[in-house]
């Protein structure tokens, strides 16, 4: 709103750049506007590094932001932000190699870690997430030329009362994007209200090519010794691009239960067909998955 007097290509400009969600527009006259990067810290073209006991209470916008990194291990981290504060990812890793996220508490408004494009080779362990969205991959896609993301475990996590638990989303009418070799495992889920979640129709705002397959390519991913409660009946949803089919997405020892009126929790899937091993509650894929919360 603020940019409305911008004509043209530089409105499209600045709307597409305030659009990531780590900056915001700032107008201090009607022709004077800059951009700012609204984290509380930032962690950027650090190269073999340890940050260890850090904490971030309340940002505006994401708590933590580690970008352009190459070999840091995070220890013990702690972010604290009411769960109805918008926007204020914990910790959020970008075009980083070798990045080892190893214990952290996170109680925020939206994912308690997020891990952008051009991440690679990621740890992500002993993470405690909730209040928050879970740990996400993504979103991926929303940008012209996101480097892939290769190489990330997330594993021996609890997340707690969250509305995802651990996911990878990417939008539609995405440019081409990669994301391959990513492993959830061992992760325990505790009122959950979408334990498993794969959504490459994601679009929070009006403004995507809902329609539009998303482009990013999904391959060996997988979900694996993840147990728990799931706060709504969809613990396991699997929603994979019609145009970019998904490849080798895998689920192995799942078990997450519902209690609630509707039924026991149940699987759903679009556009994809995963590889099963071993105990598999619920039953992968009895349901057609849709978009949406
Ligand atoms: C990675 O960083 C650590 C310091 O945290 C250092 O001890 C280690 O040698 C580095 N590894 C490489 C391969 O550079
Ligand atoms: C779960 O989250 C809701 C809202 O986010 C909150 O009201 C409730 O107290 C939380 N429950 C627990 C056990 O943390
Ligand atoms: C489960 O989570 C929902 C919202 O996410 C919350 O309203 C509810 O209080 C939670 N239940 C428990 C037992 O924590």
């Amino acid at each position: 709103m603020l940019c409305r007097w911008l004509g043209g290509t530089w409105m499209m400009m600045m709307r597409m750049m305030i659009m990531r969600k780590s900056m915001k527009l700032i107008c201090l006259s009607q022709r004077d506007c800059f951009i700012e990067q609204i984290e509380n810290i930032r962690f950027t073209g650090l190269t073999n590094s340890k940050i260890i006991g850090i904490t971030s209470t309340n940002s505006k916008l994401f708590h933590m932001n580690v970008l352009n990194c190459k070999n840091v291990t995070l220890e013990n981290i702690g972010i604290d932000a009411p769960p109805e504060s918008l926007n204020t990812d914990g910790i959020h890793i970008g075009r980083s190699v070798g990045v080892n996220l190893i214990g952290a508490k996170v109680k925020t408004g939206d994912d308690c870690v997020s891990i952008g494009d051009g991440t690679e080779n990621l740890i992500v362990e002993n993470v405690e997430c909730g209040p928050g969205h879970g740990i996400a991959v993504g979103s991926l896609g929303r940008y012209p030329n996101e480097q892939p993301v290769r190489g990330v475990t997330v594993r021996k996590c609890l997340i707690k009362n969250t509305s995802n638990g651990v996911r990878i989303k990417t939008w539609p009418g995405s440019p081409p994007g990669i994301a391959s070799n990513i492993i959830f495992e061992d992760i325990t889920m505790d009122n959950v209200s979408t334990p498993i979640l794969i959504d490459q129709e994601y679009c929070p705002y009006a403004d995507c090519k809902a329609g539009v397959p998303s482009k990013v390519k999904l391959s060996d991913v997988t979900f694996k010794n993840i147990k728990g409660t799931s706060a709504t009946k969809t613990a396991v949803k699997l929603i994979c691009s019609v145009g970019t089919p998904c490849t080798n997405v895998a689920l192995a020892n799942i078990n997450l239960v519902h209690n609630g009126p509707e039924g026991p929790a149940v699987g759903a899937c679009a556009n994809m067909k995963p590889v099963l091993t071993g105990q598999m509650i619920p039953p992968a894929c009895t349901e057609i998955a849709k978009p949406g919360p």
